[in-house]
């Protein structure tokens, strides 16, 4: 099967957070098992681009409303990365540092997905699949199916479109509905969610299946979806949640360049003291205590508004027996909490304001406990990472973090979890999370042991998704493959 991955962020290009390692690892697997699959997404101006050589693979235009724009498609040259990577360019929309967070977002993405659907609907032969990750990519099963349909012969592909973050929908006013190709008020129901062109809920009607990173946060979507819930109830029948897997190559302790001292599941004491101590260095924190760190977007998603009284709570309450670290960037008033705490609690927190790979592999690897109070969490891979390195994660029972960890308290159980997203909830696990480490050695050594057994990888998931993909294909094409 040839399938076409169409996201906004892809590692190593280009991540803001999980969606990217999602993109960069699920296509390798997927070569892996047999098959063709390829990412396209935006050219943006960052470090790969410019250290990588690239071929150029198509030119061609598009109309943005009134606005005509061109765009070219290059191609990666050493098939380095496991799959064939696609950029998108885009003069003046596509060519910047960050990857969101401009005011033209929604010209920038809509202007990217005309540039594949028209790119797409150009090639000799058709894709068997197309696969669209998140809002930034949710118009696509919508032109496939309308705009580009029976002209450029799209109608027929199938689309899968993945809820990465149903909170983020991409929403913009009808007064811009002429950026749409083939709108009509027939179809206005397609685009439309609450009175506005609505990318995602347009995703969820279009594709021909829906996916989410996880069943558990399947469940949450029918319930609560930032206002799209009686449409992911609606949709049920098409969609599945496929828990994400991770990169086993990139994230793995006993070969990781980020790190200081590599290690495996027999030597993860020594291995991960070596680390520990680095950060407990760079941080002015001390290696003897346990260290509690937080790796993540500081926003109410995350609950990071939370930590500032957590963490204060839980240094006095306990005496300041626990350490921690924070690894984050976002809200400006959390990044300005965290900071001031830096000197409050000096010697028992620190804080490090920004977006830094190479750091956050160093924690994964140092750290003895790693929290994630999440309010809304569709997979996490922070805590699947956790694992990995023999890092206990403290996670609250919802969505993806539900599906992967089991309370220490609970039969063959390996991490620390919390009902809800609360000061006291956080401070009660950090108490849990001490007494662990101070006095209940053995099972905290068992438990680092068998974290490191699960495997994560993508194997199971991503021969999810070719089951999935497969049942999408006409029966000749099944039996072709
Ligand atoms: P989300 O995609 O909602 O942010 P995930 O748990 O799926 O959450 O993935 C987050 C990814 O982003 C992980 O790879 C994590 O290590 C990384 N990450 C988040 N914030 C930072 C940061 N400030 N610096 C480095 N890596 C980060
Ligand atoms: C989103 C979610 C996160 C998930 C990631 C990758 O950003 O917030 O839970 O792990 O996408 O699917």
């Amino acid at each position: 099967m040839e399938i076409i991955h169409v996201s906004a962020e892809c590692y190593p290009m280009a991540k803001a957070g999980g969606l990217g390692d999602v993109v960069g690892a699920l296509p390798k697997y997927q070569n892996e098992l047999g098959h063709v699959a390829k990412v396209v997404m935006p050219m943006y101006r960052t470090k790969f681009l410019y250290q990588n050589e690239w071929e150029l693979v198509h030119e061609g235009g598009q109309a943005l409303g009134n606005e005509w724009f061109k765009y070219s498609v290059i191609k990666e040259k050493t098939n380095k990365l496991g799959f064939d990577l696609y950029l998108v360019d885009i003069n003046g929309k596509l060519d910047r540092e960050r990857i969101y967070g401009y005011d033209d977002d929604t010209e920038r993405f809509v202007a990217f997905q005309l540039a594949v659907c028209d790119w797409l609907s150009r090639w000799q032969h058709k894709p068997d699949i197309v696969h669209c990750h998140d809002h930034q990519t949710g118009l696509v099963p919508f032109m496939m199916r309308h705009a580009y349909a029976f002209r450029y012969q799209l109608g027929n592909v199938p689309t899968v479109f993945t809820v990465h973050n149903g909170e983020y929908q991409g929403q913009f006013g009808w007064d811009k509905y002429y950026y749409i190709p083939a709108y009509d008020s027939w179809n206005r129901g397609l685009l439309d969610w609450d009175n506005a062109i609505n990318p995602m809920a347009s995703a969820v009607k279009c594709a021909w299946k829906v996916t989410t990173v996880s069943p558990s946060y399947m469940d949450e979507l029918k319930h609560s979806a930032n206002g799209l819930h009686n449409l992911f109830e609606y949709e049920k029948g098409k969609s599945i949640g496929i828990i994400n897997g991770i990169d086993n190559e990139v994230w793995d302790p006993e070969t990781d360049s980020f790190i200081v001292k590599n290690y495996n599941k027999e030597l993860v004491e020594k291995g991960k003291d070596k680390n520990k101590l680095e950060l407990a260095g760079q941080f002015g924190l001390d290696p003897e205590k346990p260290l509690i760190t937080f790796i993540g977007r500081l926003v109410g998603e995350k609950a990071a508004d939370l930590l500032p009284d957590a963490i204060s709570q839980s240094v006095y309450q306990y005496q300041g027996k626990a350490n921690f670290l924070i690894l984050g960037s976002g809200d400006p008033w959390i990044e300005e909490q965290l900071s001031h705490m830096n000197q409050r609690f000096k010697g028992y927190f620190n804080s490090y304001i920004g977006y830094n790979e190479g750091l956050s592999h160093l924690m994964y690897a140092g750290s003895d406990f790693l929290l994630m109070p999440s309010r809304v969490e569709p997979c996490g891979l922070n805590q699947l990472y956790a694992l990995r390195y023999g890092t206990v994660p403290m996670v609250r029972n919802i969505g993806g973090l539900k599906d992967t960890v089991v309370d220490y308290g609970d039969k063959d159980g390996f991490g620390i979890k919390m009902e809800q997203s609360s000061v006291g909830d956080i401070a009660y696990s950090v108490g849990r999370a001490i007494d662990l480490y101070n006095n209940k050695h053995d099972l905290y050594n068992a438990m680092r042991e068998k974290m490191m057994t699960i495997d994560h990888g993508w194997d199971m998931s991503a021969k999810q998704y070719l089951g999935l993909y497969e049942s999408l294909l006409p029966t000749n094409k099944i039996s072709e493959d």
